[in-house]
């Protein structure tokens, strides 16, 4: 079966992010001048995704209002011959459809995704996370929708190497090799130590799932943080029926923190061809004047 939609749970906190998240979505804040969640939204558009169903919470109207129309300023840069700013603007605000569903308390991620279960329906979807973006030609999640697809539906979760120290940072998966890229999932473990970690395989943020696991989510009892987890609702399905984990391709930053954020807009300006050259100068300057030679 196809997989058409896609939630996008973006109704979290964003302590990591304070101040700037006390008055504004966290997803809105720009890599360069590309609000993250634009980056996010375009992966699913690019890998053939035609609805975005976000989970939302008050506070977060802008994210709403970014992909829709903007008719006053489209009129304004009409009015001054900003044509180039116009189409651009007029592309996002016709990007894809989107649904909004309200997730009126934060009790997990998990509770976020059966929040859209009714938008959802009997029909396997995408999951992604707003605080990852994956660079690639071909968008991580397309590659968790090919295998997927491939294998009729089953639920695939996008996985990528760390370093074996780095393992209490991540969910981890468990299970048997298939290929050097797939796995078939036994369960996941909550950021294990790196001695008891079964791999180096962490879960970065996107999912390929069967409705299925919308009866699961109602069932499973509150696990980490007292929240309801993904992870938790994840391992059951593992019980239930087939769930791969397959290791995509691509570059992933994360965005979440602020260290994570840093690396991307300066990875993201080192690629961009009309920052890269101006941008080099401004760091070999700040460089000298700090006194730091590398
Ligand atoms: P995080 O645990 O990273 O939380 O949620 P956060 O609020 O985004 O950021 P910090 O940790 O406080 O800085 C992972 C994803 O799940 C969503 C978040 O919006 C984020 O995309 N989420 C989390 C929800 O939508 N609802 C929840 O109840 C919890």
């Amino acid at each position: 079966m196809k997989i058409r939609k896609a939630i996008v749970p973006i109704a979290g906190k964003g302590t990591r992010f304070l101040p700037a998240t006390k008055e504004i979505a966290k997803e809105i804040i720009p890599i360069i001048n590309v609000p993250m969640i634009h980056y996010i939204v375009e992966e699913a558009v690019n890998a053939g995704i035609e609805q975005i169903v976000f989970v939302t919470a008050a506070g977060k109207f802008s994210v709403e209002d970014y992909f829709d129309r903007n008719l006053e300023l489209e009129h304004f840069l009409e009015r001054n011959k900003k044509f180039k700013e116009l189409e651009l603007v007029k592309r996002i605000g016709s990007m894809v459809e989107v649904t909004s569903i309200r997730q009126k308390e934060q009790l997990g991620l998990g509770h976020a995704v059966l929040c859209a279960k009714d938008v959802i329906g009997d029909e396997p979807f995408a999951v992604l996370l707003g605080d990852d973006i994956v660079r690639n030609r071909i968008p991580a999640i397309k590659q968790l929708m090919e295998v997927s697809e491939a294998r009729t539906g089953a639920a695939v979760i996008g996985v990528m190497e760390v370093p074996k120290s780095e393992t209490d940072k991540y969910g981890i998966v468990k299970g048997e090799i298939i290929d050097e890229k797939t796995l078939r999932m036994t369960g996941m473990v909550e950021k294990p130590k790196p001695e008891d970690a079964p791999t180096n395989l962490a879960t970065p943020g996107r999912y390929i799932l069967p409705p299925e696991v919308f009866s699961v989510l109602k069932t499973i009892p509150r696990g980490a943080g007292n929240e309801y987890q993904l992870t938790d609702a994840i391992n059951v399905l593992c019980q239930r029926r087939e769930v791969f984990a397959y290791r995509f391709e691509g570059e992933r930053f994360d965005t979440g923190n602020v260290h994570g954020y840093l690396e991307a807009t300066v990875d993201f300006a080192l690629k961009d061809p009309e920052i890269r050259d101006r941008f080099l100068t401004t760091l070999r300057e700040r460089l000298l004047k700090n006194g730091i030679s590398l």
